[in-house]
């Protein structure tokens, strides 16, 4: 990584810094560049992809809310885009739970219920991209060979059920939960990882924090979600019922099947299988 900073015009800027890891993240190299005032943070995706602009503008989008940490520059390599940005201080949010603070957690899941609704949601849509995909739930494919005809025909089923007016759309973070937030002692969030964003419905993001919750931590996942889902409704009222929700969980998780096309074949059966369990459960709150 110091190499390649340095063999571009990245390096003339920010070579001299070391460059310590940073944890939490699934898909990208992320490290905190040490010495610099303010704390800076470069993140470094691999594959050159749109999901590396989307970030980028939200991050512009939502730069005043504070929610976000402070857009510096980016930069695009042969085969590597680098996003240079500001530190924020806070815990990541899945290792609070990890480590078994239920306490914490359930403050944790408050809050990002109020950010969600009061930061991200009232970004309303308008009819202006500016920058950002769009949701892609009506024109879904479902034309991937490694998936079982069966939950083809099931995830259908379901998806046709949605209605999905474009006059209900808001930003939507594409990846929201507490593992792409930090979390800090004074209770202020900031949210990650913007790279799957769009303009759709927020049921979306809603359903997306409850699967996960329900998938991962079934046991804790009753109150978390409830509170998650209360304080969110305290800001914006919501008509939440479990079809509809699972409805967009099977939306999330087919844009993740079709990440998934090149994956290996253990990556693309886990995936099967989750598919198959969203299909499966019961979301009701
Ligand atoms: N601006 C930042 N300030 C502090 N830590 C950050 C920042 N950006 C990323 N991180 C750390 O790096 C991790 C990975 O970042 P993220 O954007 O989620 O990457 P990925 O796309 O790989 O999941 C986060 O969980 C967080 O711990
Ligand atoms: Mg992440």
């Amino acid at each position: 990584m110091r190499e390649k900073l340095i063999n571009n015009n990245i390096g003339n800027r920010y070579g001299n810094y070391d460059l310590v890891r940073l944890n939490g993240g699934y898909t990208n190299e992320t490290f905190l560049l040490k010495g610099t005032s303010p704390l800076l943070v470069i993140k470094k995706s691999f594959s050159l992809s749109q999901d590396f602009e989307n970030e980028i503008s939200c991050l512009k989008l939502l730069q005043e809310s504070s929610i976000v940490p402070k857009f510096i520059e980016s930069f695009t390599g042969e085969d590597f885009q680098i996003t240079v940005m500001e530190f924020k201080e806070g815990e990541n949010g899945q290792s609070i739970i990890d480590n078994h603070d239920l306490e914490r957690t359930k403050l944790l899941y408050q809050r990002i219920g109020h950010s969600l609704a009061k930061h991200v949601h009232s970004n309303k849509y308008y009819n202006a991209s500016k920058g950002i995909k769009n949701s892609i739930l009506s024109e879904m494919s479902f034309d991937l060979e490694f998936i079982p005809a069966d939950l083809i025909e099931q995830s259908k089923l379901i998806l046709e059920k949605i209605k999905d007016p474009i006059e209900d759309w808001v930003l939507t973070h594409g990846d929201y939960g507490i593992h792409n937030v930090l979390y800090s002692d004074e209770n202020e969030l900031a949210i990650l990882d913007w790279e799957w964003a769009e303009w759709g419905n927020p049921l979306s993001d809603i359903a997306w924090v409850i699967w996960f919750t329900k998938l991962h931590y079934p046991s804790y996942a009753p109150i978390l979600n409830s509170l998650f889902v209360e304080e969110y409704q305290s800001i914006s009222p919501i008509d939440l019922y479990s079809d509809k929700i699972k409805g967009y969980c099977i939306y999330k998780v087919w844009k993740i099947l079709h990440k998934v096309k090149q994956a290996p074949s253990d990556v693309q059966k886990e995936w099967i299988r989750r598919l198959n369990w969203t299909i499966e459960t019961d979301f009701e709150i």
